[in-house]
């Protein structure tokens, strides 16, 4: 509901968050008590080395896992204690998520795809939404492909036409530009913080792309479950360092 304390208002407000899952090896701890607080409108980057826990983290705040402990209030909802309906409902109403592995469904077209949130969220006109939105990814010839059809960054970008067609408050997205070459890789950006702009949706994107995080307004490095905000200026040297063992996306950034 919107309010005159819109403006002020958290977003995405966690706070000791804890997600310790059981292996063969034993308990592992992937996130050591993450605090952190994103009002309304802002755009985040979340940088870190592989492994470190990031997605796990998306994943919490986008309420598509749930934690060991420690509290998520999205959009001013406490997500302890909805059981997974509740959460659907919560998704459907405030969120958008572009995934690492894209998640589209394999027996539907890309204009399908793009079209599912919106049919189900009721939109009028999905068909000619979900059209336009592929034809802003630069896909208007490829409407009819299935998944398999298409290559990884054509998929990326079906995924990404998809997360865009509801005009959620939050888009969380994980690599968003990870398999795009620098134009589409400049595109999507563009459209990220259009969408940011002009609709005033929160960004949270999990990027090893150091351009792509220095356009947020804040970043975070995550390393080994431990969450700590940077400085622009210190994000490159911890972003380099992060990316001493991963070549290509050391050649991304430069
Ligand atoms: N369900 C699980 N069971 C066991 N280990 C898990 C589980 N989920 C995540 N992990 C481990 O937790 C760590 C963090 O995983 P996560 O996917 O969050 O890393 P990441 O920072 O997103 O890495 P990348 O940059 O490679 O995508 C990894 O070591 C991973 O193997
Ligand atoms: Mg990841």
């Amino acid at each position: 509901m919107s309010n005159n304390f819109a403006q002020e208002s958290s977003a995405i407000k966690v706070t000791n968050l804890i997600k310790k899952v059981v292996t063969q090896e034993g308990e592992l701890t992937i996130l050591k008590g993450i605090n952190m607080d994103v009002k309304q409108g802002d755009s985040v980057a979340i940088l870190g080395p592989s492994g470190s826990g990031k997605s796990t983290l998306l994943g919490l705040l986008a309420a598509l896992d749930t934690p060991t402990s420690g509290e998520i209030l999205l959009d001013g909802a406490s997500l302890s204690g909805l059981n997974e309906e509740q959460k659907a409902a919560l998704r459907k109403q405030k969120v958008s998520f572009i995934f690492q592995s894209f998640m589209l469904v394999d027996t539907l077209t890309a204009l399908e795809n793009v079209m599912l949130p919106a049919e189900l969220a009721g939109v009028n006109g999905a068909k000619e939404k979900a059209e336009s939105m592929l034809k802003r990814v630069g896909l208007g010839h490829r409407l009819t492909h299935l998944p398999k059809q298409l290559s990884g960054g054509e998929q990326q970008r079906v995924a990404i036409a998809r997360a865009f067609i509801c005009e959620p408050k939050v888009l969380f997205a994980d690599e968003p530009t990870g398999n795009l070459d620098s134009v589409n890789g400049d595109k999507i950006a563009d459209m990220l913080f259009e969408l940011n702009q002009e609709s005033d949706t929160t960004l949270v994107l999990v990027t090893h792309d150091l351009q792509l995080a220095k356009r947020c307004k804040r970043q975070f490095i995550m390393d080994s479950g431990v969450l700590t905000e940077a400085n622009k200026a210190n994000t490159e040297t911890e972003a380099n360092a992060e990316n001493s063992d991963n070549t290509a996306a050391t050649v991304e950034v430069c």
